[in-house]
């Protein structure tokens, strides 16, 4: 008698534990990219609580061909998880998704007079590594700031070309600018997953 009610509680804590993990992970599923129609991607509306890689001021491609435009930072965040990987690994794993905030750059006469702050949304895109694409990666351009989109379809044709060849002539590790993110860069150096001469 009393075996069997032990084994009920038992079978009955197991189950409760069971359901209260399966809530659990509805509750909190990963940070990784979110889908719309299995490729289109959800603009991520919490990137600015993931983590900050690294920031450039100027470093941005449209620079070239306009080098009088003031200069725009560039503020970079990759979800919490990739960004452990990376520090374990030095790669990047699947479901990395990062985020290019390109801000407007301000000034302040009375602070003084070369600084600079950053200022308003611009523009963001993001790039998401996924083994599903082609290329191993996808591009994502979500648009201006006064008309950001929900969701972005994945970049095609020469649209996206534009962006896979400037991202693997000129990267660091694998399809991103490692070299501009100290703390990721430090760790591909430790793990020896810098592409030769960076
Ligand atoms: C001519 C070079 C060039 C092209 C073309 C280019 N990028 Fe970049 N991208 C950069 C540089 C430089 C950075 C470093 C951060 C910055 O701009 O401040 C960067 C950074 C990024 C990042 C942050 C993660 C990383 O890779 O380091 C994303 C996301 C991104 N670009 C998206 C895109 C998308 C989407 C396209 C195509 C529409 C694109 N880029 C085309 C040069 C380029």
């Amino acid at each position: 008698m009393f075996a069997k009610k032990t084994m009920s509680v038992v079978i009955g804590l197991a189950f409760g534990a069971e359901f209260l993990i399966t809530v659990w992970a509805q509750v909190r599923p990963g940070d990784g990219p979110r889908y719309v129609n299995g490729s289109s991607l959800a603009r991520p509306t919490d990137y600015r609580e993931w983590v900050y890689v690294g920031g450039g001021l100027g470093l941005t491609y449209e620079q070239s061909r306009n080098p009088q435009a003031t200069p725009r930072f560039g503020n970079v965040f990759v979800n919490p998880s990739a960004y452990r990987s990376f520090m374990q690994t030095g790669v990047w794993p699947n479901g990395t998704v990062l985020v290019l905030e390109s801000r407007f750059a301000g000034t302040d006469e009375f602070v003084s007079n070369n600084g600079k702050f950053q200022g308003a949304l611009r523009a963001l895109e993001a790039e998401v590594k996924d083994s599903r694409f082609p290329d191993g990666w996808a591009f994502y351009n979500f648009g201006t700031a006064d008309a950001l989109r929900d969701v972005a379809e994945p970049l095609a044709g020469e649209e996206v070309q534009r962006c896979i060849t400037c991202h693997t002539e000129h990267t660091a590790v694998e399809r991103t600018f490692v070299q501009f993110y100290p703390t990721l860069l430090e760790a591909a150096r430790q793990k020896g997953t810098v592409k030769p001469g960076f």
